[in-house]
């Protein structure tokens, strides 16, 4: 089955949670707290969440993409800021910026698979308002040197933590480091209610845009129709509690989806080791990684597409979503002045080579249709191992 990981140890606790709020007949957020049939979940969820992450402020929200333009809305961009953003990442990263007027600027990734903090540096202009980093297939940007730049340069930081829910960098966990931090909760996430999403923030200010922006420019958890109180315009990407519910279920078994994912990953990694013909992905913080891929960057394209071949996979070049060559409506966007295909050869170059091996996170559109699962048992990885060791001798004849 494709999916994340969280929906691969979906259970009772899940089904305990929805079936109260089913019991409530109560499906919206807001409600007064002595209602006996107002279960709170998404205001549980959002208390728990941002616990969990070690943030003062959680806005609970319907999708990843909402929970960015909250993002964008909570540090004030405005129309003609120009964002640096990744040519490798989601489409909803680079859409975002476009949807609130604001100007996508690609960035190159490293061979983190994450954006390039040297190239950062050579796309900021005086338009620039913000970075948006994304921590793609789990893994930690490199925040130190991002972090850095953004103080240089007096940038607002924002952090796509989409795909690597609960990972963390040098003791803090990812949306905690910049000004703002967007989750999604779809199917193919660390944890998921199916859709959904989250932002996270320590400052006030931010947390209360945020929050307008996802509800009508109303103030954080508003118990009525409120007027004469509204600062901002907002448009509703508020979560239901059916979704709080299964959030809060999930966000309770974030932490044993991360260990057991991490312990697997690193059995899987442990037996390909040393084998010749590519090299793995750099992680920017090895322990505290998501762990819901293992990334094979292959010495040359041909030796990476005989290896797709036969576990009938393919490079991220190829494997259709998240890259930028495969986003028509980003080239076509602007008449092609701004953006156009192969315009970061850099990100060309590693993606062409890179092949994502799953470990949770099973998505033919991330290019990881072939690997295992959070649910694998020790011989199913070792069979999954057993190919790779064996397709790679062949291919680079060494068998
Ligand atoms: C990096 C990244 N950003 C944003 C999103 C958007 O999240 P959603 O699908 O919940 O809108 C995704 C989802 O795939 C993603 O992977």
């Amino acid at each position: 089955m494709a999916g994340g990981p969280g929906v691969y140890v979906f259970g009772q606790e899940e089904a305990k949670e929805l079936a109260e709020v089913i019991d409530g007949k109560y499906l919206f957020r807001y409600g007064l707290m002595e209602d006996k049939n107002f279960k709170k979940k998404v205001f549980t969820f959002e208390e728990e969440f941002k616990r969990k992450m070690g943030a003062d402020y959680c806005v609970a929200t319907s999708s990843g993409t909402g929970s960015l333009m909250c993002c964008l809305s909570a540090i004030g961009i405005v129309p003609g800021d120009e964002v640096i953003v990744p040519g490798y990442t989601f489409i909803a990263s680079i859409s975002s910026i476009i949807l609130m007027n604001a100007i996508p600027v690609l960035a190159e990734i490293d061979e983190s698979l994450t954006i390039d903090p040297e190239d950062v540096k050579k796309k900021i202009t005086d338009k620039t308002k913000a970075i948006m980093v994304v921590h793609m297939l789990g893994n930690q940007c490199n925040m130190d040197e991002i972090m850095k730049i953004a103080k240089e340069y007096n940038l607002y930081v924002i952090e796509d933590c989409c795909q690597a829910c609960g990972a963390s960098y040098h003791g803090k966990r990812l949306g905690t480091i910049g000004d703002v931090g967007a989750f999604s909760l779809n199917f193919f996430k660390t944890i998921s209610s199916g859709d959904g999403g989250a932002v996270i923030t320590n400052d006030y200010d931010k947390y209360e845009r945020a929050f307008g922006f996802h509800d009508q420019g109303h103030k954080p958890n508003r118990t009525g129709v409120e007027v004469g109180n509204r600062s901002i315009v907002g448009m509703n990407m508020r979560m239901n509690e059916l979704t709080g519910a299964v959030a809060l279920a999930q966000v309770r078994k974030l932490d044993d989806i991360l260990t057991t994912l991490r312990t697997k990953k690193a059995k899987l990694k442990a037996m390909i080791s040393g084998l010749e013909g590519f090299t793995f992905r750099k992680i920017n913080d090895e322990q505290n990684e998501c762990a819901t891929l293992l990334t094979l960057i292959f010495d040359t394209k041909e030796l990476a597409d005989k290896f797709c071949a036969e576990v009938k996979s393919k490079t991220i070049c190829h494997s259709g979503w998240h890259v930028y060559n495969n986003m028509e409506q980003i080239l076509s966007f602007d008449g092609g002045k701004r953006y156009h295909k192969n315009m970061l050869a850099q990100t060309d170059d590693i993606l062409e080579r890179a092949v994502n091996i799953s470990v949770g996170v099973v998505d033919g559109g991330l290019g990881s249709a072939f690997g295992i699962n959070i649910n694998s048992t020790d011989e199913e990885i070792e069979a999954v191992g057993k190919r790779i060791i064996e397709v790679v001798s062949r291919i680079t004849d060494r068998g």
